[in-house]
């Protein structure tokens, strides 16, 4: 039988004990690199730490460091990253460690609320649904970004964000941009300001890291490269 070896980042924040682990996993055909890490927390290591929820690429818990890249784990298949049978799968960059290959996603979503990422309408429930037109470039614009399932692969991508660690990082620009585009959202200035500022979407270097390693085919530096045009058209109006 053919057999993985899979070296795992086991530590905590607590203990700040850390190393790597070396399991022997067998192979299977069409297995994912979640499947491997399953099978040592089952067969092997019962109290090895790991996030997922949905193992279909929805959810977006299941991100890990894999062979030094972020990625979703679910949907990556061993055949793809596993090199001369060999996996290193270690937890996400740029983020806290709680233990083994959970990350503390607390600072990105704190950086959502920060960029003004939640919806702010002004319809109640008694008011007919909004109509918003399917082929207006704004609503393309929005299109383009919505699918963030918020796994934090482009974050731990980022290398700015590993730099200046209060930059606001892609996903959450990625979504300002989204409702910056939304019609129906009544925030527009509000949300232009809070993207302007020196952790916001002028940080970006447009390297594109985000991009490129984005499991859903989103482009935030598509989007953050908007919200500079954007903010940058608002402030000669004086609307900053
Ligand atoms: S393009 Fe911008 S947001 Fe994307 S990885 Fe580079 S600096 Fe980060
Ligand atoms: S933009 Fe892509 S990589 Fe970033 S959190 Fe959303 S789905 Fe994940
Ligand atoms: S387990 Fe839900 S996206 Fe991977």
């Amino acid at each position: 039988m053919e057999v993985l070896k899979v070296s795992i980042w086991r530590g905590d924040a607590a203990s700040h004990a850390a190393g790597v682990t070396v399991y022997d996993v067998p192979r299977h055909d069409s297995q994912t690199v979640l499947d491997v890490v399953t099978y040592v927390q089952r067969h092997l290591q019962p109290d090895l730490s790991y996030r997922y929820a949905c193992r279909v690429g929805m959810c977006g818990s299941c991100a890990m460091t894999v062979n030094g890249r972020a990625r979703w784990t679910c949907r990556t298949h061993v055949s793809k990253v596993a090199m001369d049978g060999r996996l290193d799968i270690a937890p996400l960059a740029n983020l806290p460690v709680v233990k083994d290959l959970v990350t503390d996603m607390t600072a990105f979503f704190d950086k959502w609320a920060s960029a003004k990422g939640a919806f702010d309408g002004e319809r109640t429930r008694h008011d007919p649904f909004a109509v918003v037109a399917p082929d207006t470039p704004e609503r393309r614009a929005a299109d383009a970004g919505i699918e963030c399932i918020g796994c934090g692969v482009c974050y731990a991508s980022c290398d700015v964000v590993q730099w200046r660690p209060e930059y606001l990082g892609p996903a959450a620009l990625n979504r300002a941009w989204t409702l910056v585009n939304d019609e129906r959202d009544v925030a527009g200035q509000a949300r232009l300001r809070a993207v302007a500022g020196d952790a916001g979407c002028h940080s970006c270097h447009t390297q594109g890291s985000c991009t490129e390693r984005c499991p859903k085919q989103l482009s935030p530096t598509t989007s953050i490269a908007g919200l500079k045009r954007r903010v940058g058209r608002a402030a000669m109006k004086g609307e900053l």
